[in-house]
């Protein structure tokens, strides 16, 4: 199999996007758009991957990393010069090389691959990709003999009214025969009035040539709309939403209303699952089977478990084990991590902090910094005062401990295993296994190691 090497092209400023960010690294489906374009093409193992960069360069490669190589553009000379750009590090070190923009994201690597393969079957100068459109997008022409043979791509601005009327339009996305490419892209001439070198030309370069050009047309133009406003970059994001949201449901994930449904492309969710309306589910998040989530959620880069309830709240960087029921109105923390059974109801905050299994935080509480045992009740109003104005502090609490309403525990603090903490307590000793302790400060009034449960 013929080896591939991809470019892709971002070194565009993207005025009017009228932004301080390089347009490449807005989002789109919850991640930047030079990152579908990367995806796309390690999707089809090309190696080495080059990115043109310029405008941003640095926040590019900040953004992007090191597993691809950079070109850098000084002037944006068009889109034959900025491929020129790759040309000296890429020479000889692949058969075939595809180009594709890194404003482009809804591009399918489907479609991508099905170019490559017609490149590597037909061993032509180059396969270009081609959409079949009434809206010209503003894109260049494909411009075909009476054979049905394509004989030149002509940009919107130069075309004559005959081709303007052509309604085959050139996406940008190619794959060369590299030594084809690397010999003629030098032989690209100047376009004026801005001395550009334009891509397009390598089209009219191969016929004349008598090099053969193929064709991969398509008929779903949103694939190709490439990004150049905020309304475009609008209009990509329902499409790839539109895509997440199928593909959910056609994995058994119920959207009962998916127009609400926020879901970013690398989200999993499982089986049974039913996401409720205004639900946001956002970054390196994942969700088990058979949950209810929503309505008025937002999850973002956590992990939930199999058959949780989470209603109207926010999760951020957080863990819910199993059966786990959240809200209305619970807030994770980074760092909060909910056992499997844990009941949290209204108006519960949980930050950097382990919640043991089965336990009951139901009504407005505060646990922060705090590890609590295994079936405990954190009653309502109860808070760990984790912060003394200086550093953040541990509180530690047993398993099936009581903490009674309106508890304040002074960090760094412990309560024991199986001890009741009596309502409106101020804790700033650690408590003993085994005690009943109540006051402000909270002190031991007896223990309960031989006693049977006693109301508090
Ligand atoms: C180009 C094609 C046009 C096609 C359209 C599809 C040319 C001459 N025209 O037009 O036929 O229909 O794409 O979208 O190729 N870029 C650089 N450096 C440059 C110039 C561009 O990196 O010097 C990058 C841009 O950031 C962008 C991409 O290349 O991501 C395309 O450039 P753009 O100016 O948008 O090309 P179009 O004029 O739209
Ligand atoms: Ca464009």
């Amino acid at each position: 199999m013929q080896s591939l090497a991809a470019v892709i092209l971002a070194a565009g400023q993207g005025t009017r996007m009228k932004s301080a960010l390089p347009k490449v690294l807005h989002s789109v489906g919850g991640q930047p758009l030079i990152t579908w374009s990367l995806q796309a093409a390690r999707s089809l193992s090309a190696q080495p991957i080059v990115v043109v960069v310029g405008y941003g360069a640095d926040q590019v490669k900040a953004q992007v990393g090191n597993a691809v190589e950079y070109t850098y553009q000084e002037q944006r000379l068009g889109t034959g010069h900025a491929v020129m750009q790759a040309r000296g590090m890429l020479l000889g070190r692949a058969e075939l090389v595809m180009v594709l923009y890194g404003d482009m994201p809804c591009l399918r690597p489907e479609t991508l691959a099905r170019l490559v393969e017609i490149q590597r079957c037909k061993h032509p100068a180059l396969t270009l990709l081609s959409v079949r459109s009434d809206d010209s997008m503003g894109f260049g022409r494909v411009v075909r003999n009476k054979a049905g043979c394509v004989q030149a791509i002509v940009e919107e601005a130069v075309a004559s009214p005959e081709i303007l009327a052509l309604k085959e339009l050139n996406c940008g996305v190619y794959c060369f025969n590299a030594a084809f490419l690397w010999e003629y892209i030098l032989q690209i001439p100047v376009t004026q009035p801005k001395d550009e070198y334009y891509l397009t030309d390598m089209v009219g370069l191969a016929v004349a040539n008598h090099l053969p050009v193929e064709v991969l047309t398509i008929d779903d133009a949103s694939e190709v709309q490439g990004i150049n406003t905020r309304v475009q970059l609008a209009n990509s994001e329902l499409i790839m939403r539109r895509r997440t949201n199928e593909r959910l449901m056609l994995d058994g994930v119920t959207l009962i209303d998916p127009t609400t449904t926020y879901v970013d492309a690398a989200v999993n969710i499982g089986q049974d699952t039913v996401i409720l309306p205004n639900t946001h589910l956002q970054g390196d998040t994942h969700i088990g089977q058979n949950c209810v989530i929503g309505p008025h959620t937002l999850i973002r880069d956590s992990i939930i478990g199999n058959n949780c309830t989470i209603i109207s709240s926010v999760l951020e960087q957080a863990q819910v084990d199993d059966q786990v029921h959240i809200g209305p109105f619970g807030h994770l923390r980074p760092g909060a991590h909910l056992g499997t059974g844990v009941h949290m109801g209204n108006f519960g905050e949980v930050k950097n902090a382990y919640i043991g299994a089965d336990s009951f935080m139901s009504h407005f509480s505060y646990v922060g910094d705090a590890k609590v045992g295994a079936g405990s009740n954190i009653a309502a109003g109860t808070v760990t005062c984790n912060f003394n104005g200086k550093t953040k502090n541990q509180t530690v609490i047993g398993e099936q401990a009581f903490i009674g309403s309106g508890t304040l525990l002074i960090a760094p603090v412990s309560v024991g295993s199986h001890t009741k903490i009596g309502a409106g307590s101020i804790v700033t000793h650690d408590i003993p296994d085994n005690s009943l302790a109540y006051g402000s400060p909270a002190r031991v009034i007896r223990s309960l190691a031989d006693e049977a449960e006693e109301d508090v």
